[in-house]
């Protein structure tokens, strides 16, 4: 009896091996190159992720092993301009990879990792007037408020000269805003500077579980009800959240049904800005069929988990970056300076002031180059009958993506990829083929049909902030260099700084 069960498992083991290697052996993308170990297990993949460093460790694959790699059986990282056009491109056939099934409930679908490209394309579509250009100054207030006390935390800091660790405060910001433009509410992150409820300790279980389950999507199903039970695990963390966006909703709701009177015919509208849930809520009264209670809970989840740790992610990269290079920094406050002085730039600047500064806009630009918020490959299922990619047939089937990161360091379009240089954009602005072939590699928000739609919010929170930061204060970082955890989202986890008053505060 003792030899059977021994026997069973190694049997099974056996047949494991014989099989993958026979799937190897066989496939006719055997000979693209990549580690050793990472052409018949997905392991290989796995115990990289979890060591959280994947965007450097992309970067050296590709440097040693071309512009095609393997980093599992059916996966290959790919480093190509014309791949990214063709992958990624507006109306491209590739849809998400199953490792974005972990980033959802498993009986549920989100605009972030829907699969499903038409079902997709429909959602999209009824959310993207939410998140556009022209939607931008509804938002504007919501954010200006968040900025003032953002500004008023750090004033504080400076007066008691405390340190503080500004990649969780960009996150305390970011998670205000969101909750201010989503919620018609701020979360109250500024206020307090901890994090309430364990929500953001709740969002950060969801991507390392969301990260690595995804490498194994069969197991999602299998292992999310029991560990949704434990509060410690990030299953446990995604049902935080989305009971979290479902209360947010539900009192939202009340609210609204308490205080909204139809306006008389001939009453003035109010001047109260208008937040996400307000809006959804009022096409949903109009076309209940068009937008639903679910469609409501999708848009309030993706916010919350999107819209946080990548907005404070780039802040954070814009701040370290400047004050690594105090020649840009003392360049930006020049155009700072300069623009206030011919009345250009209002106090708080707007959006549109902003956009109009072309060193600004070039040192966000080349910050979120840099350090890009998210740092693993965009995984994309090759569709049905194949398709050729960086010369090479591959199946359909085969899982093919570009790591952000991998695509901002390639040194034949980024010279000297490693140096902070905004003024390579603004140089480029006068060779028009060398700046299209940079701004293909650029792709910090993704790109075509599944680009960031909150892109312009997120802008929105830089372009308010950063340069108030600049001009109201000198900030130095406590250590030479900070420490990253890569789990989708690249973060800096020990940006620590000293702030100090530039000018007074106004009286
Ligand atoms: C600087 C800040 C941000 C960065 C760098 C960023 C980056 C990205 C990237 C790279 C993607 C594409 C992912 C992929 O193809 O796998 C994405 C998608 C998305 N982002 Fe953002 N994001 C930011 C801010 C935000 C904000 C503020 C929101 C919400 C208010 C948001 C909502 C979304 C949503 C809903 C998607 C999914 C779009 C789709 O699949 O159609 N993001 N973002």
């Amino acid at each position: 009896m003792h030899t059977q069960l021994i026997l069973l498992p190694l049997l099974l083991l056996t047949i494991q091996i014989i099989l993958r290697i026979t799937k190897f052996l066989t496939s006719p993308l055997r000979n693209i190159p990549g580690p050793f170990w990472a052409r018949f297990s997905n392991l290989w993949y796995f115990n990289r992720l979890r060591q959280g460093q994947f965007e450097h460790d992309n970067i050296k694959l590709h440097k040693q092993y071309g512009p095609i790699v393997r980093v599992g059986p059916n996966h290959y990282s790919i480093s190509d301009a014309a791949t990214i056009k063709n992958v990624y491109g507006t109306g491209s056939k590739f849809a998400k990879s199953a490792w974005y099934d972990g980033w959802k409930h498993p009986a549920q679908w989100t605009v972030f990792a829907d699969r499903d490209i038409k079902r997709h394309a429909d959602t999209r579509k009824r959310f993207t007037g939410l998140y556009s250009m022209s939607s931008l100054v509804n938002y504007e207030p919501f954010v200006d408020h968040c900025a003032e006390l953002f500004i008023t935390r750090l004033n504080e800091f400076a007066d008691h000269g405390e340190t503080l660790n500004m990649g969780h405060w960009f996150q305390c910001y970011a998670f205000d805003v969101i909750g201010n433009i989503t919620f018609g509410e701020r979360f109250g992150f500024l206020d307090r500077g901890h994090d309430i409820d364990g929500t953001i300790a709740a969002l950060q279980k969801v991507v390392i579980y969301s990260t690595l389950v995804g490498i194994f999507p069969e197991w999602h199903p299998r292992l999310f009800k029991p560990l949704s039970k434990l509060k410690w695990s990030g299953a446990g963390g995604r049902a935080y959240i989305s009971k979290f966006v479902q209360d947010k909703i539900s009192a939202h709701d009340q609210k609204a049904q308490i205080q909204t009177p139809e306006p008389e015919k001939n009453e003035p509208q109010s001047e109260q800005p208008q937040d996400f849930v307000d809006k959804l809520m009022q096409a949903r009264q109009k076309d209940p069929k068009k937008v639903t209670d679910y469609h409501l809970f999708i848009m309030g989840q993706s916010n919350v988990t999107a819209g946080s740790d990548t907005t404070a992610i780039s802040l954070s990269t814009i701040m370290w970056h400047l004050m690594q290079y105090p020649e840009v920094l003392h360049k930006l406050r020049q155009e700072i300076e300069e623009f206030t002085a011919q009345g250009m730039c209002s106090s708080p600047i707007t959006f549109k002031e902003s956009q109009e500064m072309p060193y600004f806009q070039a040192v966000m630009k080349e910050a979120l180059r840099m350090h890009a918020a998210t740092g693993l490959p965009m995984w994309r299922t090759v569709p049905d009958g194949g398709a050729e990619i960086g010369g090479r047939f591959f199946p359909g089937g085969s899982v093919v993506g570009v790591n952000t990161w991998v695509a901002h360091y390639d040194e034949s379009v980024f010279v000297d990829a490693g140096v902070f240089k905004p003024e390579r954009w603004i140089e480029a602005e006068s060779r028009p083929e060398r700046l299209r072939v940079m701004n293909q590699m650029y792709m910090p928000f993704g790109l075509g049909s599944r680009t960031c739609l909150g892109k312009h919010i997120s802008i929105l929170e830089m372009s308010k902030l950063i340069p108030r930061l600049v001009q109201e204060f000198d900030f130095t970082p406590l250590r030479k260099t900070w420490r990253t955890e890569n789990f989708w989202f690249v973060k800096p986890v020990d940006f620590e700084v000293r702030v100090k008053r530039r000018v007074s505060p106004a009286v």
